[in-house]
């Protein structure tokens, strides 16, 4: 057996306690290549961005997630779709994560994988261009293939669990091409 060489930090964008999107996320976690270890974080807690709250200090559980993101090899985002665009505690927590501190950005150079599952039929295919807007502008690199939109998601995920066999595969295969894109990455 490889030993891990990559932690991995992942978050949904669902605050939803059964969440399609969580789903997705545990079975990633569940199935990711032996060199990965992804630990699930949680950004529902965080409050509402202010520049006035920050000046002041970091609230704990955001200086938390900040140090893990910032000591992570990798971040993967699984998100719904909310009004055509990313959900506002995804957004929030981004916000949050993206300001600089004594030590500089903690989303800086990170490889980034996202995915996505809606009930709609789009897939989430609006929110994903969004975020990689955003992904973008805090200096991320969001990896670009292969990508995971997963229409109809009240149909591929039952008891919490996804079972959509194709979304199952892409999943797989996009975490396999992840560690060559951490790897590629921390050569830069
Ligand atoms: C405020 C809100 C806005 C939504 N907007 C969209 C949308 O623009 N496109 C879409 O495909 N689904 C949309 N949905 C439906 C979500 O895809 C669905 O609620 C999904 O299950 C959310 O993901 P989760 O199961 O991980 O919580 C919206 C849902 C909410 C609550």
């Amino acid at each position: 057996m490889e030993d891990i060489k990559y932690k991995v930090i992942g978050i949904c964008g669902s605050l939803r306690e059964n969440s399609y999107n969580k789903a997705v996320l545990q079975f990633m976690a569940a199935n990711s290549p032996e060199t990965l270890d992804i630990q699930i974080e949680t950004i529902g807690k965080f409050p509402l961005f202010n520049e006035d709250i920050e000046k002041e200090n970091f609230p704990e559980n955001v200086k938390e997630l900040r140090e893990k993101i910032r000591k992570a090899d990798g971040l993967i985002i699984v998100t719904p779709e909310y009004n055509n665009s990313i959900p506002g505690g995804l957004k929030n927590a981004i916000d949050w994560i993206s300001r600089k501190d004594e030590e500089g950005y903690p989303f800086s150079k990170k490889p980034i994988m996202i995915a996505g599952a809606t009930t709609g039929l789009t897939g989430t295919s609006r929110s994903q261009k969004e975020l990689r807007a955003v992904l973008h502008n805090i200096n991320t690199f969001p990896m670009n293939k292969p990508e995971l939109f997963i229409s109809e998601a009240d149909k591929k995920v039952f008891n919490n669990k996804l079972v959509d066999e194709k979304a199952k595969e892409v999943a797989v295969k996009m975490l396999n091409s992840f560690v060559k894109w951490i790897e590629l990455i921390k050569k830069y």
